[in-house]
Parts: structure tokens; sequence; C-alpha cells
């Protein structure tokens, strides 16, 4: 395992893909999983108001929880304390999203720094080496506030031709973060191609070429397959390393986590 960086604790890393059904959620669980499994110290953040993260992992009740929640944190940045939302999970911890964060597209809009309220939750956090955050299917305020508070995205996309389309939707919304935003630098560390079924049909098999051809230079590209274990996993509240099942898709999430971990000193 790689020593430890001496950087400032904690990493930050949005799966964002504005695309819905693209396995955001599956791919923070078990990539918080995977990191988790090498020894760090991970905080799971619920950023997509849906919520089927925290309900995946059994926060009901958080997710309709009055305040203090992460609604109201987001509302009132100022006089919330992060560690009075995150909650307790075997393998991480979690900040779990909140039914009433749907408002928030609206809200957001209109009120001062309304792109920076994640940002500023997050500059109390510490005591963990990652935070992990799992963003809507949607470029609103919120994925804004996820990107520009962790600098750093995880892409999760599909072997599809539609890929191509969302991708360069994404990369122009980065683009204009990057210039509206001084000093902010927004950096792909990995396109997650997710839910791949084998044996390849010739649209996923043309796909994976152009990721490679297109973005294997210089963003690492990790394949994760569609599994029903994987499944099995989501539906017990765990990430496959929190699963008693064996899932031969461990290998490729540990390498990624590996790369993450390896790569933290440069991370912002
Ligand atoms: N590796 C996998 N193996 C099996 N099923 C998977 C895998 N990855 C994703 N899925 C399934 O694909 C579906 C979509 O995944 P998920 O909910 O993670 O996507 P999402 O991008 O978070 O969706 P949304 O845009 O609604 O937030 C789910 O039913 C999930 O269980
Ligand atoms: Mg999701």
């Amino acid at each position: 395992m790689p020593d430890k960086p001496d950087i400032r604790s904690p990493t930050r890393i949005a799966i964002s893909n504005q695309k819905g059904g693209v396995a955001k959620t599956t791919d923070a669980i078990n990539i918080a999983g995977a990191l988790a499994a090498r020894g760090q110290r991970v905080l799971l953040w619920d950023a997509d108001p849906q919520g089927y993260l925290t309900m995946g992992v059994g926060f009901d009740d958080a997710y309709t929880a009055d305040a203090p929640n992460q609604y109201t944190a987001l509302k009132q940045p100022g006089s919330h304390d992060v560690g009075d939302l995150i909650l307790t999970h075997d393998e991480f911890d979690i900040v779990p999203a909140n039914i009433d964060m749907f408002q928030l597209e609206q809200e957001l809009v209109s009120a001062m720094r309304g792109r920076e309220r994640v940002s500023q939750l997050l500059a109390d956090v510490e005591g963990y080496d990652f935070v992990i955050m799992d963003c809507p299917p949607s470029l609103g305020h919120l994925t804004d506030n996820a990107l520009l508070a962790c600098e750093n995205i995880v892409i999760p996309a599909e072997a599809e031709d539609t890929s191509i389309r969302a991708l360069d939707i994404l990369f122009n919304q980065i683009d204009t973060l990057e210039e509206n935003f001084d000093e902010t630098t927004i950096t792909e560390q990995a396109i997650v191609v997710s839910n791949i079924d084998y044996p390849l049909d010739g649209e996923q098999k043309s796909m994976l070429e152009w990721f490679d051809d297109t973005f294997g230079d210089y963003i690492p590209i990790y394949e994760f397959r569609n599994r029903a274990a994987v499944k099995r996993a989501f539906n017990d509240g765990v990430s496959i390393f929190g699963s008693d099942e064996e899932c031969d898709q461990e290998d490729e999430l540990l390498q990624l986590a590996d790369h993450l971990i390896e790569n933290r000193g440069e991370m912002v």
C-alpha cells in the first residue's frame, strides 16, 4: 500500500455525470468501499436530492428528518456543523441527503454564493482521507456546488453512443465553472465505464475504443462490469467490499482506489 502523503485532508472527489442512470450512485458506494478496504478513512456524501444512496445504506429516517439536515445546512452553512449530520456505516461515514434538497435548485439560484455552499460546509470537515460525493443527474446548482467543492471528478459513463454528447456537455460545464471561478481547476481523475455487459455488442465495443482513443492518453479509464452481486450488495446497504459475497469486480475497483491514493499528493 502506498505511503500516506503529508497533505491537507481530505481529498474530495465528485462522482458526476448529468446523464441519468449511468451508475453514479453504484460507483460512488463501491469506490468508497474500495478506498475503505485500502484502509482509507472515507466520508461518502449524498449530494443528490433523490437520496438513493442514503436510502440504499438504510438511512431512510435521515432522508426525511427535520432540521438540522443537509438541506438546512446548505441553506445556512454558517450556522451548521457538518459533524452533526454525519452518520456511521460499517465501511465509511455518510452525510445523508434530505428530501427538502429538491427545493435547493430554485433557492440557490438567487442566493449569495449559491454555488459555494458545499465548499463552505466542507471547510470544517476533518479526520478523513477522502470525501466521495454522489451527484444528481443534472447540471444545476447542486452539481456545481459538488464540482467546485471537490475540484476532482470521477466520471461514470455507459458504453453507449449517448455518452459522447453527455461528456461533451459535462466538459463544457467544467470549463464554464473554471472560467467563472478564479483559481478553480476541476481535474478528471478517472472515467469508469460502468455496468458493462460481456460479451460486448458492437456499440459497446466501439464505445470502449472511443473512450480509449479520446481520453486514454490523459484520463485513466476503468471498466466496472454488470454483476448481480453489485446489485445485491447495494440492496444490503453495503459495497461489494462490505458484502460476504465474492465479486470479480473487486480488483478493478481496488486499482482505481490505488490510483486515487497514489495521486492524492497532486490533487487539491
Ligand atoms: N456494476 C453494476 N452491476 C449491476 N448493476 C449495476 C451496476 N452499475 C449500476 N447498476 C444498476 O444500474 C442502475 C442505475 O445505477 P445508479 O442508480 O447507480 O445510476 P445513477 O447514475 O446514480 O442514477 P441517477 O442518475 O438516477 O442518480 C441501478 O439499477 C443499478 O443497480
Ligand atoms: Mg444516483
